[in-house]
């Protein structure tokens, strides 16, 4: 699996999201996890993690079409953390991967600061094939924004996951730490690898 973790607004459960999915994904084969974020979030958290089972590097680069592919020799997956508001890294990473999952906490202001998100993996896919899915993250279940969130996604022709991400303490204090593969980001994986199966 090549994914890209995207969300051009800042906050959203990129980071998180991505050291979840590759660790998940480590567990299935080699995995490069590349921090595309100046900030070096992904790569901090690995620092912390000395037995993180995943490869970390940090490419904070335009360019990722033409780096990656050279990195990916013996490497089953790989997962690209992006930057917020940094439109040319994230448009690179997107057309680097095969799927771009955009986490994006259930509010009224996530969902009107989506667009351009979605905008910009529109225009990568015109040029190369590329899936994508909204990933609901830091969710409230049973709460009004939550259902509201969905269902709005849902009458926009928006993908979705149907696995969501709860508000967690123990994934908000999880920086630095080894994912474990009890939590929610498991089944996400199972999703997407049901979804790749049947496309
Ligand atoms: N499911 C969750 N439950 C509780 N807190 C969460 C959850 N997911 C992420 N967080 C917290 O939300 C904040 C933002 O998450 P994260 O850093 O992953 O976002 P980001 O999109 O990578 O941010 P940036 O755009 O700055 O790179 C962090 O404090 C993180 O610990
Ligand atoms: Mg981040």
């Amino acid at each position: 699996m090549r994914l890209s973790v995207v969300n051009l607004k800042g906050g959203t459960g990129k980071t998180v999201t991505a050291v979840h999915l590759a660790a998940g994904l480590a567990r299935q084969g080699r995995t490069l996890l590349v921090d595309a974020d100046p900030q070096g979030s992904a790569l901090s958290w690995s620092e912390e993690a000395a037995d993180l089972p995943c490869s970390v590097v940090s490419l904070p680069v335009r360019d990722l079409p033409k780096r990656l592919p050279p990195l990916l020799q013996g490497i089953d997956h790989a997962v690209i953390d992006t930057p917020p508001g940094d439109r040319v890294i994230v448009r690179g990473a997107v057309a680097a991967s095969e799927t771009a999952i955009v986490p994006m906490p259930t509010s009224i202001m996530d969902l009107d600061r989506l667009r351009p998100t979605l905008d910009l993996i529109e225009e990568v896919e015109a040029l190369t094939p590329v899936r994508v899915f909204v990933l609901l993250t830091r969710v409230r279940t049973a709460t009004k924004s939550a259902h509201v969130t969905r269902e709005v996604l849902e009458e926009l022709g928006i993908a979705l996951l149907d696995n969501q991400i709860p508000l967690r303490e123990n994934l908000n204090a999880s920086f630095g730490t080894v994912p474990g593969d009890d939590g929610p980001y498991t089944a996400v994986l199972d999703e997407l690898r049901a979804r790749e199966v049947a496309a």
